[in-house]
């Protein structure tokens, strides 16, 4: 088959990493790519935003399949202009979509479906955000509707913080995204991240995982994209998967495709286990970043496959099997991140901390200049190893950045934390 992939981040990387390994990939394009994705595809130049482009490029080069790693182009309906076209595309339509794209629309699912969550109000006005705020005290969380690139979420430890979470949202802080606020119960317990590959009908339990949202060590810091993943979570319990399928994810596919949006493609539950059980923090409709990339070194089956088994409706006659083994990444990002840092520095050292073969260096905002690797973007490379232990596979992943040399980025020094100290209890 031919595929395009579309991103430009270290999910797209360990994307394409994985589609290229499939027996069905015959030729593998990306864009925009990253220079990373450059030795497992034929980067082109197509602008993801213009439809009708790629479209076209997909009619020339006879492309089978289109994967879109991102949520912004799902959420903007590339999925649906390339399906009118009859182009087979890997990712939810726009009115599927909104389970990222609007956290009202999501927790008015929850409510209807009768979906564990945190309680919640929605709001189109601040003065009544604010009341209800006021009468629910902190700690409350705040979040602007729309997708705000993981910056419209305030979790308030007291009722200031809230109130000017609020303020923030209606003035304009996050744009479009913010003329609706949810307000909600803040909840309690560890986090999990829940993945499930669904084609409108059957959703096909895929692994666990946990991010480390938080910038520095003992996670504190500003909020992120994630520093950070492991798979599988030791907090995920064969039981407390089979809950979450039950409770969450199916009553989410039966919804979604009732109301006539059915839901194709992944869905990412980011679970708080409380408890009183598992209860849904959010959806997203792609898979993690960099979530996506302890995955894909974990997955033993042709993601291809599943991918086509997602947009055929063929899910309930597949299965996912996942290596044993646990993976681990860390995220390099360059400093001043999630703040403002620069470009354009260089990389050195990464031929070599990547010769170990449980080893995989997935870049994220890299560009190529002639022989050098410069640093593009805020989370730039993406450590990732595996291992027989969480342990195993860390010690692995920090030997590795041990070999690179980049004064300009940092990285957390404790991913896997959580893990680690289970695995050290015994
Ligand atoms: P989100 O962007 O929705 O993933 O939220 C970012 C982070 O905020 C989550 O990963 C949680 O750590 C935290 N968060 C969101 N909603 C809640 C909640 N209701 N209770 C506690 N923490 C929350
Ligand atoms: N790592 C969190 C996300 O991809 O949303």
């Amino acid at each position: 088959m031919n595929i395009l992939l579309i991103g430009s981040g270290g999910r797209e990387h360990a994307l394409a990493w994985a589609i290229a390994n499939s027996p069905l990939t015959d030729n593998l394009f990306a864009a925009p790519g990253n220079p990373g994705i450059a030795e497992e595809a034929e980067v082109v130049r197509l602008d993801p935003t213009d439809h009708g482009a790629v479209v076209d490029f997909c009619r020339n080069m006879e492309i089978d399949l289109v994967v879109i790693g991102p949520e912004a182009p799902l959420v903007e309906g590339l999925a649906d202009d390339l399906a009118a076209a009859g182009i087979k595309a890997f990712g939810p339509g726009k009115a599927a979509s909104r389970l990222e794209g609007s956290k009202g629309f999501t927790k008015d699912l929850c409510a209807r479906a009768n979906i564990p969550t945190a309680a919640y109000r929605r709001f189109s006005d601040a003065a009544s955000a604010r009341d209800y705020a006021k009468a629910k005290g902190a700690p409350i969380v705040v979040k602007a509707d729309g997708l705000a690139a993981g910056k419209g979420v305030t979790v308030a430890s007291t009722l200031e913080e809230a109130l000017q979470a609020i303020d923030d949202c209606f003035s304009g802080e996050f744009g479009a995204a913010g003329a609706e606020v949810v307000v909600e119960e803040c909840l309690s317990g560890e986090e999990a991240s829940f993945f499930a590959i669904c084609d409108g009908r059957t959703a096909l339990a895929l692994t666990t995982a946990q991010d480390h949202k938080r910038a520095f060590d003992g996670d504190e810091g500003p909020n992120t994209g994630g520093m950070g993943a492991y798979s599988p979570a030791p907090v995920m319990s064969d039981a407390l998967v089979e809950q979450t399928m039950r409770e969450i994810i199916e009553p989410t596919v039966r919804t979604m495709a009732a109301d006539g949006a059915p839901f194709k493609g992944i869905l990412y539950a980011g679970l708080m286990i409380t408890d009183e059980g598992p209860k849904l923090i959010e959806y997203n409709i792609r898979f993690g970043d960099p979530e996506c990339q302890v995955l894909m070194m974990r997955l033993k089956d042709d993601i291809v496959a599943l991918m086509l088994g997602a947009i055929d409706g063929t899910l309930d006659k597949m299965s996912a099997r996942w290596h044993s083994d646990a993976a681990l990444t860390v995220v390099m990002a360059a400093k001043g991140y999630p703040g403002t840092y620069e470009k354009g520095s260089e990389i050195k050292g990464l031929d070599e901390a990547g010769l170990d073969d449980d080893v995989e260096i997935f870049h994220a905002g890299t560009k190529r200049d002639g022989d050098r690797i410069l640093a593009n973007g805020g989370r730039v490379l993406n450590v990732t190893a595996i291992g027989k232990t969480v342990s195993e596979a860390r010690d692995r992943a920090y030997a590795a950045i041990g070999k690179i040399d980049w004064p300009e980025g940092f990285c957390r020094s404790d991913i896997g934390w959580r893990a680690i100290e289970r695995e050290r209890q015994g």
